[in-house]
């Protein structure tokens, strides 16, 4: 059957990663998805860098935001990242021509999911964004589908790879907290201003999304109190150590007699608790629902390969016509939560 035809904005980490798992996973795909899925056009800044991809065969745009327009293109892929700018413009402009998007950005879903979502669902066309919460972890599928028939109470998590690769390597290896940071941007991990990162913003992004998933509230991103971990010493992680605890920067959403309180934080887990053994680029994301009880995924949170997984997954869906609304199973979910306010900070 017809094949699926992608447009992809921006190459970076993401965009690369998609390319090269869509090229050697073809044939597997191609049978999940029903039918091959194919990259007709792309985007990026400079045309000229080599990124270890073939781009000769593929039609070539300088400005992002003119891939919805490409009249080959089923379907936009942004991966260029930012809640403003080109990231934003081209997904208003892909939803207003009626091509679904996939997207692993965080920083515009937190800052503007409600009304892309009222623009998505005006139109029915879908937004998926299955990369933007813990990379290859399928956290939005865990919540949105697999937990669907719970009330939740809680949902939290280790939420930013590149802080739980900084606290792991000062932990493990006494290493500075600025030589371990470059290391994370090296291997592809950090946002491009990594004081996303590491003053715990992109984790309060993170968890704004799930927090509207998990209690059918619009996104609310200005409600989530915010503490990274650029005043974490390697004296606190080995003091932490002695006492029998691991410092992790934790995401954490969950119902109060208050209403829903959502904040990040460095915390001080014991070390017996299975989230205290999540190390490195991995994340973890914990839901506790009133059936099923507590839940917790584990998996790498960043990097190519991971993200590439969850932005792919997000097409096979596509290519095999489902389309979920973009924060609950269905808009009457959202009515159906009792109105509790946000408890604001
Ligand atoms: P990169 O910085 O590696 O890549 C960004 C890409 O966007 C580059 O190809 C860049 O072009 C292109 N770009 C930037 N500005 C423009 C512009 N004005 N016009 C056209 N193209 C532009 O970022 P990542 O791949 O790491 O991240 C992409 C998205 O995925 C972000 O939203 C990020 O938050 C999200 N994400 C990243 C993860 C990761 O592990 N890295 C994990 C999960 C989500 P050029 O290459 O020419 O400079
Ligand atoms: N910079 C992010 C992280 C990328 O380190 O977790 C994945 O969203």
């Amino acid at each position: 059957s017809k094949p699926l035809s992608i447009a992809v904005a921006g190459l970076g980490t993401v965009g690369a990663g998609v390319l090269k798992l869509l090229e050697a996973n073809a044939g597997l795909i191609a049978a999940r998805a029903g039918r091959p899925i194919v990259v007709g056009a792309v985007s990026a800044r400079d045309r000229t860098r080599d990124r270890g991809i073939r781009l000769e065969t593929l039609r070539w745009y300088d400005d992002p935001v003119a891939l919805a327009a490409d009249p080959g293109t089923d379907v936009v892929v942004e991966l260029i990242g930012g809640s403003e700018g080109p990231a934003r413009a081209l997904v208003e402009a892909a939803i207003a021509a009626g091509k679904p998007v996939v997207t692993a950005n965080k920083a515009l879903l937190a800052v503007h999911g409600a009304a892309l979502a009222e623009q998505a669902e005006a139109r029915r066309v879908a937004l998926a964004f299955e990369a933007a919460v813990a990379g290859g972890i399928p956290a939005i599928k865990g919540l949105r589908e697999g937990l669907a028939a719970n009330r939740l109470s809680r949902v939290a998590g280790i939420l930013n790879g590149t802080c739980n690769y900084i606290l792991t390597v000062m932990r493990e290896q006494g290493r500075e907290f600025a030589e371990v940071l470059a290391e994370a941007q090296k291997l592809g991990y950090a946002e491009a201003d990594p004081a996303f990162d590491i003053d715990g913003i992109d984790a309060a992004h993170k968890l704004a999304i799930l927090a509207a998933l998990a209690f059918g509230r619009p996104v609310d991103f200005g409600a989530v109190h915010v503490e990274g971990i650029r005043n974490v010493t390697a004296l606190d992680i080995a003091l932490a150590g002695e006492l029998g605890y691991r410092i992790k920067l934790l995401g954490i959403a969950a119902r109060t007699p208050g209403g829903i309180s959502t904040r990040v934080h460095p915390c001080m887990v014991p070390v017996a608790a299975p989230i205290a053994r999540v190390d490195g680029v991995f994340n973890a994301v914990v839901a506790e629902g009133d059936f099923v009880g507590r839940v917790m995924l584990e998996g790498r949170g960043a990097g190519a390969g991971p993200t590439a997984s969850a932005v792919v997954a997000d097409l096979i869906d596509l290519a095999r016509g489902r389309h979920t609304p973009v924060w609950g199973a269905a808009n009457g979910a959202l009515e159906s939560v009792p109105a509790e306010p946000m408890e604001r900070h």
